[in-house]
């Protein structure tokens, strides 16, 4: 058959001779289907997750899977059932998992949200019921980048069976409230409810009634009229108000599987109508990379196609395969899909172990390892158990659901998880051909790297696992970058048996990633054999013989050489100390049980809104119940126009070379290529940016590595992507300079300084008790939003106009540089912008580049034309955080009180100017971060390297800024033995002190406040204590703790960027239209600025529109950014309807009860104009740093934030057990929103100090961290286990002169992440003391397990150092920069 047959949302679908190389996910979204979203295109993220359910011949049972539809290649749909997020509900008629994640604030800027309605989605069709645990693993596969995970997991342990919440309850008259006290105890039923708590403990939290002389009663009990208000907590009767008015789940109305597909499945295997091969496709498109893709049904039909096809590629899960062609561009032309095999799939069960049929999926593998564990016992299945263990943290639930075991021993990687305890297990393989079959031992299959025993014609079939014996224990472990779903950086498989005397009489000590394949340690296993197992001089020569067995060279591929031989050590110990407590053997090193994931929690607080209809309420993101659907439209969802060309970036294998010609005749010679475009080609002004000392293409020097150097225009866009391959561009390399160390050796800066001067700094540092000096560095961060950059070009046809939908926060900027690039006047081009999956600050600038690569195209070709990058690409070219080194020299006196600080810094600033300068003035106006410093010296510098333009990040410099205080406050407390809280509470800025820039803090400073209230709160002298006792008792875990707190000025650094306009129209049947000038990204601005203007319209939330931003509606605005949208933004929507309910007024004191339709028609009957512009430009500020006066920021927002963390001392690897966060935002205008916007920060400063590493090549300046695969920011699985953060209620407001008296929040929170990182250091501080450890600790971001674990320097650690002797003259295989 060359035809494949599917049902697609329970809809019958035929595909005539397929597309051999489209994934199910481009044929999804080319057929309109664009709720599946692309995020990374190799399996990483989850955005594209699909639930694809299927018949199994062999089981007669329905599965339905999770599936990356990126990865699962079109043709292999064949006889399966497809259910997209659109088949799921509508924003009208929502499925209960869409209204349950929508409405519980799960989805900001909704890109991620359709995967993640479909990994829940699969988990209730296979389980209505599940666990709380059983939902937070089903997410291990899913990314969100904004919400930082909480509201959706809250969302979906709605479907968990226990109650959502017990103190708080909905009557049935639809009213909420606080349940009754339930004992005698009193209390309101709230987990925390303040009368479970003795009084003074209940002073601390602010208790009403604890204040009350009477000290009776419950305070969350007290109505409003009671004057106590502020202590219901709003936001638990809020999230009850919204869980009561949720559809019931009701599995019996979900999509069936089709019955016509369990007919189909039954008919294509008939054994007595064998169809070898039922599916045998080949390719009518000349240009297609496969050219036949064979589906056998047998294992005989199998055997024969691979011999008649002996170079076929055999496609199991497609994860590898899949990868191979997306990221290597590898071409298989001819592929025999095996998944579809019964056979391949069946377990057979023998007296001396289990035999898995190869294809069995790691997800069914899982499932049977359970069932052979209850089946056989512990003993006989240590190696199975250890197997088990592996796959818990084995990428994510996409992949397992797909991936095979043949295809991961197949793969034969270095860092495989299964294959060392494989090897360790003694496991067999049989592979077979058509003409024979043979069994080899795993021993045999490993010969290089990527090199195993399979020949040419070869199937591996099945994999035996034999049992264990009585006294044999085998142990898996594995250390990646990140907890979950992350390939190993080491992992190994671990086998010890010994005889009645516990004497050793085998070993298998086998480990992935430390050679070029998994391999054995012989030496350390026969250093084992006839030892005592427990005598502690039989582990030393173990470790010892292991240690030097697998020794690695400082510059080994992959790096970390020394973190990955500890890890080698401390595996064999974490092995040793556990086989010795099964095997009941006493030993002398004590090893902590590794941590058991606890299922998470939070809770979020705030109080009742008394004064307002609309302004201050959680409402819902408006948008967000189209994200969840798949409704809402990202630029790429946008539908071809006819005749739409793409764009392909020919990218600079140099990070610094000069071209000296570019041909593109080949690739303008493939059917399909329109245009190769390069600098000569750009009509107008080709050099561009705010310092304009950038090229949209290159003429003469490439600036990075990756620097786009040309562009292929092209039909589709894999052609022009492939085209680009084929552009043949020469170069002259040039040396190149990559990082901040390198580039202050060589003097390579941007010529401008910033300098804030306040004191004589000689003078009090000479005058402190100590002076010290030190650095710190905190590294890159990417921005990774979930969506990537894209942009659409449409030229109109007339005098050059040009419509550019854009993926930006900068529509103005797009504008103006397009105009110019294409030599026209800015009012011929429009930049539209419906919405962002995600920005963070790196789609300000940066996205005027790729929206002018596609309105390049369109100008040439006078076509549409459409430029989405592949994340990898993505990462390449959009610039990142900036990397940031800073010295200090700080002058303290004994109590540590800071006397004087001078701080130098640099941040790398990339090729180009970019924002640096602004970012520079940021980071020095955020060095003083909450404390008073009477001399001060801050100055800073702009690296200029040959690596991408960094650029604005949320946080726009002031967390680096920040951070070399706090990592300085750290080392300072240290030397004064003083607990570092306390050094920060001393120092505490108190209203009235000047902030080094001038600032005169008033009555809107609450750090203090906040600091003392959550100290108290929280428990935090409580916890200390407990902290210190478990570290007493722990030896090889250790926890930390941290309270940190921060300030975020508010305005932009430049003067005239602080404006917003708006312009709002009343439509004669009373329906309102806004447009202004912010952006939505997720941020929920257009849900705030509807609501601004609903509040002061006095009118329904659901009368007023946001439809898009537009250069043609709002003219010369300001790129959303700096967290002050919604100040700008809201006060020009809030001055256009003031001024519009003014003129209305007159109408509605004549009409009097009247609808509001009536209202507008008699206005407008009566010539009212009914549309307005508002403007607003922020007061007072405008600020010389040259001479230090004038006003920097309008106000500051402000937190606090304490994190407890426990970290495993032998790996890095940690826990964030609780974090508490208080917040100063003024009076929100959405609790709910800003709540979002808290959580999703602080979790992108724990990523940005924990686990985001941007790595380099220090010889080519080739980027290595391109994609999720290697890259890793948090999970569901990272984030606090106890998450609890409110907001300050009760300040004095009046001297904010912001909209409704709300602050910014964006970015401000995004800095107390980093109490992640100082909770860390405090956990290490904790080993190092244990160790005896003399040196001072220094420790920079992020604390990666690597950092963690090198950092604790125990015995370990030191017996793999490698010598000095031995790093000298050999280059590490990445680098920071
Ligand atoms: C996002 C992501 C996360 C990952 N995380 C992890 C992880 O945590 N730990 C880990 O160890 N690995 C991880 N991997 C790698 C993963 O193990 C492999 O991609 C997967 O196991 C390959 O199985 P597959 O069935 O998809 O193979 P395919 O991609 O279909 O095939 C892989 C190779 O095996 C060959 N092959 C397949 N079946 C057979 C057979 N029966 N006989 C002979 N050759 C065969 C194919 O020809 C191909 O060369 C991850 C991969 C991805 C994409
Ligand atoms: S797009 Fe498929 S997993 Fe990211
Ligand atoms: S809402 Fe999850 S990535 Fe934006």
């Amino acid at each position: 058959m060359s035809s494949i047959l599917f049902y697609l949302n329970g809809q019958r679908v035929v595909v005539d001779t397929p597309d051999l190389d489209m994934t199910l996910l481009r044929y999804l979204r080319q057929t309109g289907l664009t709720g599946t979203k692309l995020g990374c295109g190799e399996g990483g993220c989850g955005a594209c997750t699909v639930m694809v359910s299927r018949y199994d011949t062999l089981t007669s049972q329905i599965t339905h899977a999770s599936v990356n539809a990126c990865l699962c290649p079109l043709a292999t749909i064949d006889g399966k059932h497809v259910i997209t997020v659109e088949g799921l509900g509508t924003s009208a008629r929502p499925h209960p998992v869409q209204e349950r994640i929508a409405l519980l604030h799960g989805s900001q800027c909704g890109f991620c949200t359709p995967g993640f309605v479909m990994s829940l989605y699969t988990l209730l069709r296979n389980k209505p019921n599940p666990t709380e645990h059983e939902i937070e693993e089903c997410f291990d596969g899913n990314l969100c980048r904004c919400t930082g995970y909480r509201p959706i997991l809250d969302a979906a342990k709605t479907f968990a069976d226990v109650a959502w919440k017990q103190g708080t309850s909905v009557l049935a008259d639809g009213t909420v409230h606080v349940a009754e006290a339930k004992n005698n105890s009193g209390g309101c039923g709230i987990e925390e409810c303040c009368q479970l708590k003795e009084k003074k403990e209940r002073a601390n939290t602010g208790c009403c009634k604890a204040k009350d002389s009477s000290d009776s009663g419950c305070c969350k009990l007290e109505r409003a009229d009671s004057g106590m208000a502020e202590c219901v907590n709003q936001a638990e009767v809020d999230k009850a108000a919204v869980i009561a008015k949720f559809q019931r789940y009701d599995p019996t109305q979900d999509l069936i599987f089709p019955p016509f597909l369990i007919r189909y499945a039954k008919q294509t295997t008939n054994p007595d109508e064998p169809h070898l091969c039922s599916l045998d496709i080949v390719s009518s498109d000349p240009q297609s990379w496969c050219k036949r893709y064979l589906r056998p049904l047998t294992l005989t039909g199998l055997l024969e196609a691979l011999d008649q096809n002996p170079d076929a590629k055999l496609v199991a899960g497609n994860t590898k395969v899949g990868t191979e062609i997306k990221l290597n561009w590898s071409k298989f032309q001819t592929q025999i899909y095996i998944n579809d095999i019964p056979e391949l799939r069946q377990i057979k069960e023998t007296t001396e172990g289990i035999e898995f049929g190869g294809n069995l999926t790691l997800a069914a593998l899982e499932q049977v390892l359970d069932e052979f564990g209850t089946k056989y016992g512990v003993k006989k299945t240590q190696s199975l158990a250890a197997l088990r263990n592996n796959l818990r943290y084995f990428a994510g639930n996409q992949i397992r659901n797909v991936a095979t075991i043949t295809g991961s021993i197949a793969v034969a990687s270095p860092i495989s998880d299964l294959n060392p305890t494989l090897l360790a297990a003694g496991a067999r393989l049989t592979l077979a051909s058509a003409n024979e079959q043979r069994v080899v031992p795993i021993s045999k299959f490993f010969l290089g790297y990527q090199r195993t025993a399979i020949q040419r014609n070869e199937v591996l079939v099945s994999v035996f696992v034999p049992f264990t014996s009585e006294f044999e224990v085998v142990r898996a472990f594995k250390q990646a970058k990140r907890k979950n779903n992350t390939i190993a950086i080491v992992t190994c498989g671990l086998r010890i048996k010994v005889d009645s005397d516990q004497r050793i009489t085998d070993a298998a000590f086998a480990y992935g990633g430390v050679a070029p394949t998994t391999v054995l340690a012989k030496e350390a296993a026969h250093a084992a054999l006839g030892g005592k197992w427990g005598d502690k001089s039989v582990l030393d020569s173990v470790l010892a013989a292991c240690v030097q067995e697998l020794q690695l060279d400082y510059a080994v591929p992959g790096g970390m050489a020394e973190y990955r031989m500890t890890l080698v050590a401390s595996f064999l110990l974490k092995f040793w100390a556990t086989s010795c407590e099964q095997l009941g053997v006493s030993c002398s090193e004590s090893v902590d049980h590794d941590d058991d994931l606890v299922v998470s929690k939070a809770r979020q607080e705030y109080a009742r809104i008394e004064d307002r209809a609309i302004v201050g309420r959680g409402v819902a993101h408006l948008a967000a119940l189209k994200q969840a659907t798949g409704e809402a439209r990202y630029v790429d969802d946008m539908p071809a126009l006819q005749g739409e060309l793409h764009v392909g970036l020919v990218m600079s294998p140099h990070a610094h070379a000069r071209i000296l010609s570019i041909d593109g005749s080949l690739a303008l010679a493939l059917p399909g290529v329109v245009h190769v475009l390069a600098a000569k080609d750009v009509p107008g002004e080709n050099h561009w940016n705010v310092f304009k000392d950038e090229e949209i293409l290159p003429s003469d020097i490439v600036h990075y590595y990756g620097q786009p150097v040309a562009l292929v225009i092209a039909s589709s866009q894999k052609l022009a992507q492939d085209a680009a391959q084929h552009v043949i561009v020469q170069y002259e390399p040039l040396p190149a300079i990559l990082s901040i160390r390198d580039a202050m050796a060589q003097q390579s800066f941007f010529a401008e300084t910033r300098q804030l001067v306040n004191g004589d700094v000689d003078a009090a540092l000479q005058s402190a008790d100590l002076v010290l000096e030190g650095s710190s560095y905190c590294g890159t961060q990417e921005h990774f939003y979930l969506e990537t950059m894209g942009a659409v070009a449409v030229p109109k046809g007339e005098d050059g106009e040009m419509e550019v939908f854009a993926s930006t926060q900068i529509p103005t900027e797009v504008q103006m540089t397009i105009a110019e690039v294409l030599g026209l006047p800015a009012s011929h081009i429009v930049c539209r912008v419906k919405r962002l999956g995600g920005s963070f600050g790196g789609k300000e600038t940066r996205s005027i580049l790729i929206a002018a690569f596609a309105a390049l195209g369109a100008h040439h070709s006078d076509r549409s034309v459409r430029i989405s990058l592949d994340r990898n690409e993505d990462m390449q070219v959009s610039g990142q955080r900036h990397p940031f080194f800073g010295t200090w020299t700080v002058g303290v006196t004994h109590e540590g009180k800071i006397l004087a600080l001078r701080a130098r810094v640099y941040l790398n600033g990339g090729f180009s100017h970019d924002l640096s300068i602004g970012v520079v003035e940021h980071g020095l106006a955020h060095i003083d971060n909450c404390y008073r410093i009477p001399a001060t010296d801050f100055a800073g510098r702009v690296c200029r390297t040959h690596t991408q333009a960094n650029t604005a990040f949320r946080g726009f410099g002031a967390c680096q800024g920040m951070f070399l205080t706090e990592s300085m406050l750290c080392e300072v407390a240290d030397r004064l033995r003083i607990p570092v809280e306390t050094i920060r509470q001393l120092n505490l800025y108190q209203q009235g002190d000047v902030t080094p820039f001038s600032h005169q803090l008033n009555s809107d400073w609450n750090v203090p406040r906040m600091w003392d209230q959550l100290k108290a709160k929280a428990q935090y002298e409580e916890r200390r204590l407990a902290v210190d006792k478990f570290n007493r008792q722990s030896t090889t875990r250790k926890r930390g703790l941290a309270m940190l707190p921060t300030k975020f000025g508010m305005s932009f650094g430049v003067k005239h960027l602080n404006q917003g306009m708006a312009l709002v129209h009343v439509y004669m049947d009373g329906s309102v239209l806004v447009a202004h000038g912010g952006v939505e990204m997720g941020q929920g601005l257009h849900t705030k600025m509807a609501m601004v203007a609903a509040e002061t319209l006095k009118l329904p939330l659901e009368s007023i529109f946001i439809s898009e931003t537009a250069t043609n509606t709002a003219a010369n605005t300001t790129g959303s950014g700096g967290s002050v949208s919604s100040d700008l933004y809201g006060y020009a929507v809030h001055n256009a309807c003031r001024e519009l309910a003014d003129r209305l007024q007159p109408y509605r004191d004549r009409m009097v009860g009247e609808p509001f339709a009536k209202i507008a028609m008699a206005a407008y009957l009566d010539r009212c104009n009914l549309t307005v512009t508002g403007h607003y430009c922020t007061p007072d500020i405008g600020y010389n740093w040259e001479t230090n006066e004038g006003q920097l920021f309008f106000y500051f927002t402000q937190g606090v934030a304490i994190a407890e963390v426990e970290l495993d001392t032998l790996t890095g690897s940690h826990t964030t057990l609780r974090v508490d966060i208080i917040m100063d935002i003024g009076r929100s205008l959405n609790k709910a929103i800003d709540i979002g916007q808290i959580e999703g920060a602080f979790t992108q400063g724990q990523g940005w100090s924990t686990s985001e590493e941007f790595l380099y090549s220090p010889t080519t300046g080739r980027l290595f961290t391109t994609g999720p695969g290697n890259y890793k920011i948090p999970t569901a699985m990272d984030i606090a286990r106890d998450f609890r953060v409110e907001l300050l209620e009760g300040a004095d407001t009046s001297a904010l002169k912001t909209i409704f008296s709300s602050k910014g929040v964006g970015e401000p929170p995004l800095f107390l992440g980093a109490s992640v990182f100082f909770a860390l250091r405090d956990a290490v501080g904790a080993k190092r003391r244990q160790e005896g450890v003399e040196a001072p600790l220094h420790m920079e971001s992020p604390a990666t397990p690597e950092t963690l674990r090198m950092a604790c320097e125990d015995q370990l650690a030191q017996m793999v150092k490698i010598p000095q002797a031995l790093k000298d003259g050999k280059t590490p295989f990445v680098i920071r920069i």
